[in-house]
């Protein structure tokens, strides 16, 4: 869609086509609609970052909270988010074995305990070995750390939903 359709649309469609660029959370694509008219799709994507950067702490952990766990209980039983589904099989997490899924199973557990949110990367800038890696490596940071990394990876997930659903002008004359 280009940026003058997305412009002319009512809310509710805005909220039904970009609600899930930040994963289970519509408020935030409702909260922007009231920027338009947006000069490009990167003006978009500045006017949601600025949004959850707004947020407090308590603000920033929920949208956290909002991410399924990679490889958990809504993969298996098929209940992901369509955009959720799509990455989590892009970085192969639907194709591992019992040992793999137990093993991950207990590290998105470890995290959570240790945090209260859960895990979140960019699914689609990974594989599930570099995913598994990654999970164990930051259980080693603080608290905050985790907030700020995890935020820093929901904003890269958005930037790639965003860019499936609006295209620049010259892919759309091309
Ligand atoms: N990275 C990309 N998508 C997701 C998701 O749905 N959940 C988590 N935890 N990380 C993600």
């Amino acid at each position: 869609m280009d940026i003058e359709a997305i412009n002319s649309l009512p809310y509710e469609d805005f909220v039904s086509i970009f609600g899930n660029v930040v994963e289970r959370c519509p408020i935030i694509a409702a909260a922007v609609w009231s920027g338009r008219p947006f000069p490009s799709g990167a003006a978009i994507e500045a006017a949601i970052n600025a949004f959850i950067e707004a947020l407090p702490e308590s603000g920033k952990e929920g949208i956290l909270r909002c991410h399924p766990d990679l490889a958990g209980k809504d993969l298996q039983s098929g209940t992901l988010t369509p955009e959720s589904r799509e990455e989590q099989g892009a970085a192969g997490l639907d194709r591992m074995g019992a040992a793999e899924v137990s093993r991950m199973t207990r590290l998105n557990a470890e995290y959570k305990a240790r945090f209260g949110f859960p895990f979140v990367v960019c699914a689609r800038m990974n594989d599930r070995t570099s995913i598994v890696e990654q999970l164990r490596e930051r259980l080693g940071n603080t608290q905050a750390q985790e907030r700020a990394r995890g935020v820093e990876e929901v904003k890269e997930i958005c930037r790639l939903r965003l860019q499936s659903l609006v295209h620049s002008d010259q892919k759309h004359k091309s």
